[in-house]
């Protein structure tokens, strides 16, 4: 399928029928910011039982026809930035089974963008591996590193080289950034809508995995800039230092002056009822332990694939926390099973033992 329109200043600069009206811009006319339509569903919300526990389900995973989870919804706009800015090539980094890296690659390439690929080692899981080999497939080149440093110093050399000739655009780890927190800032002003029409149940609390902390930081904004105090529940899956509360919060803001700064008549909200829930970490990003493995199962009786780095742990909060008022769990990965494809030699070394 070709990619829908772009806009930028408000000028549609390519492609077909304008989906705008599931954007942003379809909600402040006085918006200009870049916006690319990669086909982004409106939210998908079912009720699901889980071992006789009764929770909604916001269900993205088919939030876009060609790859769902949570990141289209930010890449929306960040790919929109990177053609606005005339990027040719797309620089993305993450863990080895990153969905984030594979989601930017697969709509980067709908977009005519190549994407460069730095990885760090996670622990080895079979859906970890067919993320990796998909990884490999859609990107045209994969640098493995040893870790967080070593990634850096990857992506300052690959800049530097890619400049010769090209124009390398970086994307934001884990997609988020004030741009990027805009595609789920989105999404809570529609839950907050539907909240207040009384098409949505009055929810106690939203749970949501926090890695790069755009997408608990989008959901927060909206909610509060759409009237509802709702608890945002982020369930921390990465190491302390990258994920704190802080950060959520200043992602938050970040993404409500982002979008004041282009143009939306919009004031800053009390950013307050957000929770940072720590429980569920298990010693380390990737890592699983009985306890998740066993909301996992819980999880597959009722229908709902889950993975076991991100929304293990957030369902497995949310169960946790289970008081029998509403609440809405956010299943943030994409659905299609997972694939036992041949891995690359040279990626290996990525998958570490548990
Ligand atoms: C499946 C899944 N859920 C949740 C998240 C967390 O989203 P964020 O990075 O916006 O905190 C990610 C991020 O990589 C993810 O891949």
């Amino acid at each position: 399928m070709p990619p829908g329109p772009f806009y930028r200043n408000r000028q549609r600069v390519g492609w077909k029928l304008p989906k705008i009206m599931a954007s942003l811009l379809e909600r402040w006319p006085s918006l200009s910011v870049p916006y690319v339509d990669l086909g982004a569903r409106p939210v998908r919300v079912f009720s699901a039982r889980f071992d006789g526990r009764q929770v909604d389900v916001l269900d993205e995973r088919e939030a876009a026809p060609d790859y769902g989870g949570n990141k289209v919804r930010k890449l929306e706009y960040l790919l929109a930035e990177a053609v606005a800015r005339g990027a040719t090539d797309l620089i993305a980094t993450g863990a080895a089974g990153s969905h984030h890296v594979l989601a930017t690659a697969i709509y980067g390439k709908r977009l005519g963008l190549k994407t460069h690929a730095v990885l760090i080692p996670q622990p080895d899981h079979p859906h970890v591996r067919s993320q990796l080999s998909a990884i490999a497939r859609e990107c045209v080149e994969v640098y493995p590193t040893s870790g967080p440093i070593a990634a850096a110093a990857q992506v300052a050399w690959l800049l530097s080289r890619l400049r010769f000739g090209a124009t390398p655009y970086l994307v934001p780890v884990g997609g988020s950034n004030a741009a990027g927190t805009a595609g789920w800032l989105k999404v809570g002003l529609d839950l907050a809508d539907g909240m207040k029409a009384g098409t949505r149940p009055q929810y106690r609390a939203v749970y949501v995995a926090v890695g790069s902390a755009g997408t608990a930081a989008g959901l927060l904004a909206g909610l509060r800039l759409g009237g509802a105090t709702t608890e945002v529940v982020g369930v921390r899956v990465v190491e302390p230092f990258f994920s704190r509360k802080k950060r959520v919060l200043r992602m938050a803001k970040a993404s409500v002056d982002w979008l004041r700064k282009h143009g939306a008549p919009v004031e800053i909200p009390a950013l307050d009822g957000f929770r940072l829930q720590v429980g569920w970490y298990a010693g380390g990003y990737g890592r699983t332990d009985e306890r998740i493995r066993q909301v996992i199962k819980t999880a597959a009786n009722a229908g709902w694939a889950l993975d076991p780095t991100y929304t293990g742990k957030a369902l497995g909060a949310c169960l946790e926390e289970h008081t029998g008022e509403p609440v809405l769990y956010v299943h943030t990965v994409d659905g299609r099973p997972d694939r036992d494809d041949p891995l690359p030699e040279g990626l290996r070394a990525l998958l570490i033992d548990k």
